[in-house]
């Protein structure tokens, strides 16, 4: 049989066939526009995103025996607030997991409601980029779009809305939300109330690897699919590549370089970081995780060899690095602000400590390294929570460079195992459609026969030891500008 992963991602949506044995026999990607209509801002068009899927769906099967396909499942971005009205017509563009316009609706959740209120009802705090105060800033700034909401959904729950009329939702990508009893996997009454909005605009909860309906009949048609395959859940595009990286069950840790950075924890059993600094969700295995996530990681990279350097060749541009740990120029990769663990909108990129002799090589460095020392200001949260991490694998668009692997590798102090596809969230998505469609009992198994670990980058005590001083002068950098970014 066959099984169809979906990445709904920020650039582009990545399509992927996959067989009953984890071959992965076809990927296709389609790129949408990314709106940014103010600084801080990031909308899409949640059509855009459908036009794509469409485009995709057709060239991916074009090839393939269409009667085997059996199930279609996702990875999608998350946090996103798409909103329908009676006709089910999206009201406006999408407010995106990296728009940082909700500071006043996040201050009024966590100051006012209180930090502990929103931990107490959803396990997590308020952050711009959450569902909960984009709503309230729908409620505040465009009452007109907010009376005529009907429909409240996250970015892949369209793609599953318009794929099969179901209007649904799963654990993993409803933590997000802040409307959601992360501990209990149910929506919670009071955060409804919070944000002036009732249950019938939010859609049903299933878990990741639960079949939400068939595809309907008219796509089927148009596909050439068959009417009986099923449509499943699927998950946040983080929960979906740690199902993609064999990171499941308790205990595990993926990194993800995409346009965001994560660090991904998996747990057997809920629990909460106290100051909140680590999101505390439920996980497409059927468990929980903390995740820690700055807002721009290869994003930045590719910010700065295409709209920067103007180059596509980011291979070409990293050869010459070598100097590993010797770098004496910064980069706070703040380019959108910052979520996890600053939680600070205003903070933003900069370049530090560049003399006459800096190259452009040096500044290349800097902008790869200053991603790796973000990833860890997280992962020494979840040291201090007596989470011990030796290991960790890797992800996302970012994860194709050998030496940013070496970098997080030593700036970490851990080992980062390789697997066989990076497609995290793309594979996790059609295992996730597997594992609903009864191929294997459990999330579990069918990521340890699935996933391949085929290298493993080590550090090595001298770079660990050059890269600890150069973090602890990263991390004086961003206190020291941090009035600024204010002001
Ligand atoms: C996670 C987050 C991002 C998006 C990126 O909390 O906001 O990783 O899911 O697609």
């Amino acid at each position: 049989m066959l099984y169809i992963g979906i990445d709904l991602g920020t650039s582009a949506v990545k399509m992927l066939l996959m067989d009953e044995k984890g071959k992965i026999e076809k990927i296709v990607s389609k790129e949408y526009p990314l709106y940014f209509p103010n600084p801080g801002w990031s909308e899409q068009k949640p059509e855009d995103w459908w036009d794509a899927v469409v485009e995709g769906m057709k060239e991916l099967t074009s090839e393939c025996d269409k009667s085997k396909v059996a199930g279609i499942s996702f990875g999608g971005q998350m946090h996103g607030l798409v909103i329908l009205d009676e006709n089910d017509d999206v009201i406006r563009p999408a407010l995106l997991w990296n728009d940082g316009r909700t500071t006043e609706e996040t201050d009024y959740l966590n100051q006012v409601i209180g930090k502990e209120t929103l931990s107490k009802y959803t396990a997590n705090i308020a952050f711009t980029g959450f569902t909960a105060p984009k709503i309230l800033w729908i409620k505040n700034k465009e009452p007109e779009n907010f009376a005529k909401i009907k429909k409240i959904m996250l970015p892949k729950d369209y793609i599953a809305y318009k794929l099969s009329g179901s209007f649904c939702t799963d654990v993993s990508d409803a933590s997000g939300m802040l409307i959601f009893d992360v501990q209990n996997k149910c929506w919670s009454k009071e955060m409804m109330d919070i944000c002036g909005i009732t249950r019938d605009q939010l859609a049903d909860i299933y878990e990741s690897y639960e079949v939400v309906g068939t595809l309907k009949p008219e796509l089927s048609k148009e596909f050439g699919l068959p009417e009986t395959v099923k449509i499943v859940a699927g998950a946040g595009d983080n929960a979906a590549a740690a199902v993609g990286t064999g990171t499941v069950g308790d205990g595990m840790c993926n990194i993800s370089l995409g346009t965001s950075g994560t660090i991904f924890i998996s747990s057997d059993k809920f629990g909460v970081d106290e100051n909140n600094a680590l999101h505390a969700f439920a996980h497409a295995d059927g468990h929980y995780h903390l995740m820690g996530c700055m807002l721009s990681a290869a994003s930045c990279n590719k910010w700065w060899m295409e709209d920067i350097i103007g180059t596509k060749d980011f291979g070409a541009e990293q050869k010459g690095i070598e100097k590993l740990g010797e770098n004496h120029v910064y980069f706070l990769p703040y380019l959108m602000g910052e979520r996890s663990p600053l939680n600070d909108p205003f903070a933003r990129g900069t370049f530090t400590g560049i003399t006459m002799d800096t190259t452009r090589q040096d500044m290349t460095q800097a902008v790869l390294e200053g991603v790796a020392f973000a990833i860890r200001d997280s992962f020494e949260v979840a040291k201090s929570l007596g989470i011990k991490i030796e290991r960790s694998k890797i992800c996302g668009g970012g994860a194709k460079s050998p030496l940013w692997k070496k970098m997080i590798a030593n700036i970490l102090n851990i080992k980062i195992d390789v697997i066989e596809s990076e497609e995290g969230p793309g594979y996790g998505g059609a295992i996730l459609a597997a594992v609903a469609c009864g191929e294997y009992a459990s999330v579990e198994e069918a990521a340890a026969k699935l996933v391949k670990v085929v290298d493993t980058v080590e550090p090595t005590p001298e770079l660990v030891e050059k890269y600890e001083a150069r973090y602890q002068q990263f991390k004086m950098i961003y206190p020291a500008l941090k009035d600024f970014f204010h002001s």
